[in-house]
């Protein structure tokens, strides 16, 4: 399978990283990047072709990875119009929907929409994906090997229902860093140095994170266990609850949701 990555930034080198890690071989591999600095890094340390510009690219290939910005996209993507053949193009651009898509690509509507998130720069993501009905099975397993080479990933039917995975797992890092941030205050003002409070913080993070992913038990039972009647832990979620913590973070996640649909709207428009 020969793959083309239109942008040569953060999210390709974690993706090409992972690939090559997972068995994809260099030389399936080339890059369109505008930008001499990102080239030489690619070239150097996975050994992919680069390219200038899409004119200089041979074939686009089985596959096309879009992964410009967003706003970046539209401008991109007009040089592939009418050379896309019967590739199969999976956007990871947060935000712009297959509609969109296939608008800026002349018609083209091989399209899986994408949305991994940050862990996959450590190959610890999550990424969902949705494809159009044009995309058939082999070309789905196509794009999901791509992905899964820097993560997990969950398929997605609806695609009204991206924005959620968006707010989910897409800003979901922010949510658990604004977690460890807390916890590393509260340690600090216990009197622990900031060294103590970042492990005690992230150590207890990965490690709860790690049972609960590993247990049958809901998150909520696995709680309950660590929650003794009288004990320091329910007076700790008394007062988290009477400061709105659970609240706050389900109407965040929906705010979340809200925005990435007018967002949307707003690519969409251009
Ligand atoms: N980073 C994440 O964790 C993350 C998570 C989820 C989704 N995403 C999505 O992944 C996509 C890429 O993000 P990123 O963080 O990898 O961005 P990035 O580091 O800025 O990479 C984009 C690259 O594309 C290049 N580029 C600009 N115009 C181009 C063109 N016309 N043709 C080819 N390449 C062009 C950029 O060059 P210049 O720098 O010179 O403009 C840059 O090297 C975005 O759409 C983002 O929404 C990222």
């Amino acid at each position: 399978m020969k793959i083309t990555f239109l942008g040569g930034g953060n999210m390709a080198n974690a993706l090409i990283g992972g690939m090559l890690n997972k068995g994809f071989a260099a030389s399936d591999i080339a890059v369109i990047d505008p930008g001499s600095e990102a080239r030489d890094k690619l070239a150097q340390s996975y050994g992919v072709v680069c390219h200038a510009s899409t004119d200089a690219l041979p074939e686009v290939g089985d596959l096309l990875v879009l992964a410009v910005k967003p706003q970046q996209m539209k401008e991109a993507a007009a040089p592939l119009v009418g050379k896309l053949g019967k590739a199969v193009v999976v956007s990871i651009a947060a935000g712009l929907d297959i509609a969109t898509l296939a608008r800026f690509l002349g018609g083209h509507r091989k399209i899986v929409r994408c949305m991994p998130n940050t862990p996959a720069l450590i190959g610890a993501g999550i990424t969902g994906l949705c494809a159009a009905p044009e995309v058939d099975d082999n070309e789905r397993a196509a794009a999901e090997r791509v992905l899964s080479a820097v993560g997990s990933t969950v398929w997605i039917a609806d695609e009204g229902k991206m924005d959620g995975v968006t707010a989910l797992s897409g800003s979901g890092p922010a949510y658990v860093f604004l977690f460890i941030e807390a916890l590393q205050q509260a340690a600090t003002d216990l009197g622990f140095t900031p060294e103590q409070g970042r492990q005690l913080a992230i150590e207890t993070i990965q490690g709860a994170a790690a049972l609960a992913a590993q247990s049958t038990e809901p998150a909520s039972v696995l709680r309950e266990r660590v929650t003794s009647k009288g004990g320091t832990t329910e007076a700790a979620l008394r007062t988290m609850a009477e400061h709105g913590v659970k609240d706050g973070i389900v109407a965040g996640v929906k705010a979340a949701e809200a925005r990435g649909r007018e967002l949307g709207k707003l690519l969409g428009a251009g």
